[in-house]
């Protein structure tokens, strides 16, 4: 009888103990530290990249019969979704890392769901403490001050993970002109009916709303058209990021067998050529002459003039209180409880990273039993470029700027509303379920994303059927 008092006392001693020696293994960073290096210190300390790297340093227990399998799928999971190396080896250099890294860092930390509990529970030093968590939040605010400073913004809104659009890039106001007449020209098409304008209108919304673009002799592509809309401030270009910037991009649908079905550009070049007055006007500005270097660089100028600001959304976040409505500001506060945020980040609200389409649930089976449309080459995304088996179905995340001009939606063009496409994300992207009244709020917002082009605002001269 008397043993059980002792037992207890020796309990509560161990207990005691053990709180102090995981206080003590369980160290925040030290606040002398620069922001990248405690940032660095948790992210390590919380063996992040042992789930969430290529060559991932397993845990001593992976090679247990039992955890041997589940680490495997923690660590094929983990890394299918997030590699935490880039933002890793750019905090040790002390160079930029990239928005998306920090708004899912940011995020992970915040709602307590990183790192995994069958880690921490052996891993000591890993769980997110108090102390380790305002760590985290205070490195990634200072990180974005330094890298990512947001003038625009209203103090408040300064550590946003999205950020407004500037009113205007620079750009060489002649060589855009040139670049504008090159866009409407259909001369740069094979048999002249095709321009740049047929599958990117400006009037609407840079896109042709259609599911797949009608190029010359009515024939059809395999993927949705983006916007030209801010294109510029994409990391890189097309749903698979095969060009690195603007005019490198210019270069690929003029000889693009079923948008614009030239040969050459020495046969585009041949047939500008025949009108003089267009000739001695390019060479008063590029004296080199037209080829392709030249007419790609003008109508890449003319894409720098593509840009909207003074959305609702970037007025609200400039200070302007009265430019969203309550649901769109309770839209925009969903947006970022849903992880949204986190891919669709930056000035753009994507184009910074390729993303696995379907990380929480099988897109492409759920489609083919759906829709009873098979796997397409343009499903591949990334992986068509890099033939690395982790970027098949990973995708060039589109922006969000002016989206509700811009259906139907997706690499596929398979969804018809902006209230699909939004569940769709949740479901696919975020594992969640929204609710009805929470997709409404959040396409309420996104309706706030649409901005001015050459002082008015956006419309869709196209209408949405359905
Ligand atoms: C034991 C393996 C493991 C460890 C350790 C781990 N993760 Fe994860 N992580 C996962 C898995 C599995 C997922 C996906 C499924 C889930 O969220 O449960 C994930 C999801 C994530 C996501 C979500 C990505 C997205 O876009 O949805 C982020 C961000 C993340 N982890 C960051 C971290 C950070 C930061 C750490 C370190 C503090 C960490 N993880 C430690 C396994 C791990
Ligand atoms: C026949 C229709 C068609 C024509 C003509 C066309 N495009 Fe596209 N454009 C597309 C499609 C479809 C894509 C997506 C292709 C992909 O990602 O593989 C695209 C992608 C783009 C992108 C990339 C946007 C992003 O977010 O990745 C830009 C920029 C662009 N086009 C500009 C142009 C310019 C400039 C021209 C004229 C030289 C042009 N397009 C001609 C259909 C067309
Ligand atoms: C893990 C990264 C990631 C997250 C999280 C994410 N998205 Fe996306 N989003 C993408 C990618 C990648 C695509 C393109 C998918 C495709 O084309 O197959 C996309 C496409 C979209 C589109 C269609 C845009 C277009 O022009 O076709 C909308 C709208 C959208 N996302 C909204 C959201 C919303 C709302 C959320 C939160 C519920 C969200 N996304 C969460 C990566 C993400």
């Amino acid at each position: 009888m008397k043993r059980l008092p002792k037992l207890l006392l020796g309990l509560v001693v161990l207990v005691a103990v053990l709180a102090v020696a995981y206080r003590a293994v369980n160290k925040a960073p030290s606040a002398d530290l620069p922001a990248n290096e405690q940032l660095l210190q948790v992210l390590a300390d919380g063996g992040c990249a042992s789930c969430h790297s290529a060559n991932p340093e397993l845990p001593f227990y992976a090679s247990l019969p039992v955890a041997r399998s589940m680490i495997a799928k923690h660590v094929a999971d983990g890394y299918a979704v997030f590699d935490i190396a880039p933002i890793m080896e750019a905090l040790r250099n002390g160079t930029a890392p990239d928005e998306v890294s920090l708004a899912k860092v940011e995020r992970s930390i915040a709602d307590g769901s990183m790192p995994m509990m069958e880690y921490y529970l052996v891993h000591w030093g890993s769980s997110i403490t108090e102390a380790k968590e305002t760590a985290v939040m205070a490195a990634v605010k200072d990180l974005r001050a330094t890298f990512y400073p947001n003038e625009l913004a209203a103090a408040e809104f300064a550590n946003e993970p999205v950020r407004p659009l500037p009113d205007k890039v620079a750009y060489d106001e002649q060589k855009a002109a040139l670049g504008n007449l090159l866009y409407h020209d259909t001369r740069i098409s094979a048999d002249g009916t095709v321009s740049c304008a047929t599958c990117h209108g400006l009037p609407t919304g840079g896109v042709d709303n259609l599911q797949y673009s009608e190029g010359i002799g009515g024939q059809f592509g395999g993927v949705n058209a983006p916007t030209v809309y801010n294109a510029y401030f994409n990391f890189a270009q097309f749903w698979d990021g095969r060009a690195a910037d603007l005019a490198e991009q210019a270069a690929g649908p003029p000889l693009n067998p079923v948008e614009m079905g030239d040969q050459t550009f020495d046969d585009i070049v041949a047939r500008l050529s025949e009108d003089k007055d267009f000739v001695s006007a390019f060479i008063a500005v590029y004296p080199e002459g037209l080829s392709e270097a030249t007419i790609t660089n003008a109508i890449a100028e003319f894409e720098k003039t593509l840009v909207t600001p003074n959305s609702a959304f970037d007025r609200y976040l400039k200070g302007d209180k009265e430019a969203m409505n309550a649901e769109q500001v309770e839209g925009y506060e969903l947006f970022k409880e849903y992880n949204c945020a986190t891919c669709h980040a930056g000035v753009n609200m994507g184009g910074l990273t390729y993303e696995l389409m379907g990380q929480r649930a099988n897109y492409f089976e759920d489609r083919e039993f759906t829709q009873k449309s098979g796997l397409t080459d343009g499903d591949n995304g990334r992986w068509a470029q890099t033939g690395v088996e982790r970027d098949r179905y990973r995708f060039k995340t589109p922006t969000l700027r002016n989206v509700a001009l811009t259906w139907p939606y997706y690499h596929d063009g398979s969804v018809a509303t902006l209230d699909e496409a939004v569940s769709m994300m949740a479901k696919y992207q975020v594992g969640r379920t929204m609710k009805d009244a929470e997709v409404a709020k959040v396409v309420n917002y996104l309706n706030a994303l649409t901005g001015e082009y050459n002082g008015k605002i956006l419309t869709n001269t196209n209408v949405q059927k359905n």
